[in-house]
């Protein structure tokens, strides 16, 4: 049996990628599948690599595997024919041409990790990325080794009459002693890593789609028999996935079948195996009842992201896991499309850069921070993170912003020309945008090197003698090592200017003819880049970084009353936004410095507040997004040293302010979204429920008058979940008395789903204060917690971790000891989901010396375990350093 957790595993270089030595062309599977046991059959036809560089030995990745037999060409293996090298078995004298036989066992029961073969409740269910097929069976487990598969899966039919894997079916029949079989097949070759399989007994949607050149593709939705009248929103979203990419890309689905199954233990969103998808149930199942608005977007986005893989991960799929930005940052860019799209373009765009500082910046400050493509690591799973993923897609973005919608659409029907059925790289994807274009696109790869988030600062001036206006950049990289020498960044950078009365003004660079529109596009190449500008009043106000082009910090030092005018003005809604964060920062930084008391400044965000409430024709969602103030979190990435308890005392003063002096505003906001109130999935419905919650949660924070009755209404009223829990968070997190009848009815009334629980965990988890810890300890003794299911660490310790400082960061340490406690338990149990958790420690020295003494004590603790997973050593390591 092969060993894993030995510490101190050395990295893995990008730069040390050699082509495989062998390739496999198909595989032959054959599963007995049970839960305690699993046996596991393979054939893999093999041949030399004619590209290979070295003539080296077969080398075949397993990772605890009971190993019955090794067959080459049907001749068992001498001893010394084979021997191991680490998760490898290396086997000489192989022909060039050959099949290789082996036999193993493995355990799903016994896999609390999630990854290979498991058992979720009553199923068995595989996943494989990225690197879980080794623990299935003996594989070249890499992705530039793509097979085609035929799976025979046996299993007791009573247990499991549901039997699937990728591809399609080509047999099925009854076995003796009650077990029955079915023979799967994908024509398509692939990397182990899509490969999936399914055995369970489930319920099913069924549903159907014609693509546009007239193929018939069968649509199954699964999940356990109870939730069969909640896949509903699923469907439709997969429907409205597959006629999107036909419009928007040209791109149609390729097999006769698409499954999607719905888990409850899943380690991540969801998984694109090739036709059939595996997914995290949040993801899958929605009704009002027990689904949020938010979830129901959630549900159609993820649904997208796992269909548009179809093409972008698939078909074209990374040659190495260095490249998994290609699929996944392209990936989340075309989901992001899809919903922008589908529903409100503006109020997606602001939500998805929110993310992205929310979560992304602050990786890109922290000990693991990497390039979108990064150069090394100990363990592929712990570079899926939102740099990969989010700041990926803005790599992507950028490369649309250039080269425009039909320029990017041309590279990407290259890039598809070029590389369908292959395992390709980042420089791959670039050539195709560049050749297509018939652009130099050399300087912007270094979107795909450089590390942290780059700067961008902006200084104004006017040449009164010429009449021109000036923009003056300067962009630098973060210091990090792999930043050194490194040139200057290619950076998109939308701009436009207001005129003294806040109408936008049509920009025109000097020497140009006519009137320019009203935003336009700058492309900087230089560490120093200026602009000049006709027309323009010295007196104009420049609105820069529209639609956030970059993935940069921008810094200029706007006036308060020039943000306050963009936040009320500014005609691009993301700058909008952006100027009204600037401007609660501001407010909130100087609250900080003088020791939670609120700046003048406060009176130019009540305004902006004013204007936004009482503007009847801003569509509520995007009123949501706009008066949505920076987290506590996020309030502490820009603090050194982050004074927690100041913090939240100081935005609590703001909440507190902002509520009373707008509170009639508010409350006739409030009564107007709340008219008509009755459940409707429409944009219109969605939007007032996002602002009413919005408000009802302000008016709690400010102790508004009756307030408390309103929410007590607005929770006992709801006929929908995100009504349900806009207003139990409002009571919960204002400590109202109807908040612990509240909690416990909603126990009561959801005890045995899952998800709904997740809520109930979450929304306690996030309540302020040193007591959260005790509170967090009675929790994990519930009967519906269990350190075995990651939706659940998630919910409670993610939660408690990321979004309650005031009680993660309790004084005496005990928040700090109760996660090191959890993340020691849960390195054994599930290491993926423990590495995570792990990086809630990662800014420990911007705390303070008492507190960062006790959170290095835990992070040193947690490397000293035992047998501690590569995973979770990885980050506490980085996080020491
Ligand atoms: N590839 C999946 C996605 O982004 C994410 C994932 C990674 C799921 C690893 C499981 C394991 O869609
Ligand atoms: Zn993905």
């Amino acid at each position: 049996m092969a060993a894993r957790g030995d510490q101190g595993r050395r990295p893995i270089l990008r730069g040390d990628y050699r082509p495989p030595a062998w390739l496999v062309d198909h595989v032959d599977l054959e599963l007995e599948l049970a839960a305690e046991s699993t046996r596991v059959l393979a054939h893999l036809d093999v041949r030399r690599n004619p590209e290979a560089l070295d003539r080296e030995p077969l080398r075949l990745s397993g990772v605890e595997l009971k190993t019955r037999r090794v067959l080459v060409d049907g001749q068992p293996l001498a001893d010394r024919q084979r021997t191991m090298d680490g998760e490898s078995m290396v086997i000489g004298g192989v022909p060039d041409v050959a099949r290789i036989t082996t036999e193993v066992e493995i355990h799903p029961e016994r896999n609390t990790a999630l990854e290979g073969l498991y058992a979720a409740g009553s199923s068995l269910l595989t996943q494989c990325e990225a690197e879980g097929f080794r623990k299935i069976t003996w594989f070249p487990d890499r992705p530039d080794v793509m097979a085609t598969f035929r799976v025979r899966l046996i299993a007791d039919r009573a247990r499991y009459p549901l039997l699937l894997s990728n591809g399609n079916q080509l047999e099925s029949g009854e076995l003796e002693d009650g077990r029955h079989y079915a023979v799967w097949e994908d024509p398509f070759p692939k990397p182990s890593y899509l490969f999936a399989v399914v055995a369970a007994d489930l319920a099913v949607l069924e549903d159907h789609f014609t693509t546009r050149s007239g193929r018939q593709v069968a649509l199954k939705v699964y999940s356990e028999p109870v939730n069969l009248h909640r896949l509903d929103h699923a469907m439709a979203s997969l429907k409205r996935a597959m006629a999107w990419d036909e419009e928007r890309w040209g791109l149609e689905y390729d097999l006769d079948v698409y499954h999607i199954i719905a888990t409850h233990d899943f380690n991540m969103g969801a998984m694109e195996n090739k036709s059939l998808n595996i997914f995290n149930a949040r993801y899958v199942l929605a009704d009002p009842d027990t689904a949020t608005d938010a979830d129901y977007e959630a549900v159609e986005a993820v649904i997208g992201h796992e269909y548009f893989h179809n093409w972008t991960g698939n078909r074209v799929t990374c040659r190495d896991w260095f490249q998994l930005t290609l699929k996944e940052g392209l990936t989340v860019f075309r989901d992001q499309e899809f919903t922008a799209d589908l529903r409100s373009r503006a109020v997606k765009r602001i939500a998805d850069v929110a993310t992205l500082m929310a979560r992304q910046f602050p990786e890109d400050a922290g000990p693991m921070a990497h390039s979108v493509r990064p150069e090394r690591y100990i363990e592929i799973n712990n570079f899926y993170t939102a740099t990969v993923y989010e700041k990926g897609a803005e790599v992507v973005r950028m490369y649309q912003t250039l080269l425009g919608r039909e320029g990017f659409r041309r590279g990407l029907d290259l890039y598809f020309e070029r590389h369908d059925g292959q395992a390709v790289t980042c420089d791959d994807f670039l050539a195709a945008m560049a050749d297509a274009n018939d652009r130099d696109l050399t300087q912007f790869a270094r979107w795909y090197a450089q590390v942290g988030t780059p700067r961008l600062e902006m200084t104004t001036d006017y040449d009164h003698e010429r009449g021109h206006y000036i923009l003056r950049f300067r962009q630098s990289l973060s210091a990090h090592p792999d930043n050194e020498q490194r040139g200057p960044l290619m950076v998109p950078v939308k701009i436009g200017f207001l005129g003294p009365d806040n109408q936008p003004l049509p920009v025109t660079r000097v020497g140009e003819d006519g009137e320019g529109a009203e935003t336009r596009l700058l492309v900087l190449t230089n560490v120093d880049a200026e602009f000049r500008f006709d027309q323009l009043p010295p007196d104009a106000l420049p609105s820069v970084l529209r639609d956030f082009s970059a993935p940069v910090r921008l810094d200029y030092d706007w006036s308060d009353e020039q943000l306050a005018r963009l936040a009320g003005h500014d005609p691009d809604p993301f700058s909008r936004w952006q100027a009204m964060r600037r401007l609660a920062e501001r407010v909130l930084t100087a609250a900080i410095e003088a020791g939670a008391r609120l700046p003048d400044a406060v009176e130019l965000l009540i305004a902006a507040w004013k204007a936004v409430l009482e503007d009847e024709t801003l569509d509520p969602a995007l009123a949501a997004e706009l008066l949505s103030l920076p987290s506590e979190a996020e309030l502490a990435q820009q603090r050194d040293p982050v004074d927690v308890d100041c913090i939240h005392e100081s935005r609590k003063a703001l909440l507190m302010r902002l509520s009373q002096v707008l509170e009639p505003v508010l409350r006739a906001r409030y009564l107007a979204c709340r008219d008509g109130a009755a459940w409707s999935d429409s944009p219109e419905a969605v939007g007032r429920r996002a602002l009413s919650n919005l408000i009802l949660n302000l008016m709690l924070d400010g102790q508004c008058e009756a307030a408390d009755g309103l929410a007590v209404d607005h929770y006992e009223s709801a006929d929908n979940m995100t009504d349900r829990m806009g207003a139990l968070k409002a009571l919960v997190h204002g400590r109202v008395g109807a908040a612990d009848r509240a909690l416990r009815g909603f126990e009561d009334r959801y005890r045995d789903d899952p998800l709904v629980m997740d809520k109930w965990f979450a929304v306690q988890a996030s309540v302020a204060g040193a007591d959260a810890v005790r509170r967090i300890e009675a929790l994990m003794a519930h009967p519906a917690f269990s350190l075995k299911n990651p939706n659940k660490v998630r919910a409670l310790l993610g939660t408690f971790g990321l979004h309650n400082p005031t009680g993660f960061h309790a004084a005496d340490g005990s928040g700090y000891a109760l996660m090191g406690r959890v993340i020691r338990e849960l390195d054994g149990i599930n290491p993926q989901v423990a590495a995570r958790l792990a990086t809630v420690f990662n800014r420990w020295q911007a705390y303070g010396a008492e507190r960062a003494g006790r959170m290095r004590g835990e992070l040193e603790a947690i490397a000293d375990k035992k047998g501690l997973s590569p995973d979770v050593e990885e980050i506490v390591k980085a996080a020491l350093r």
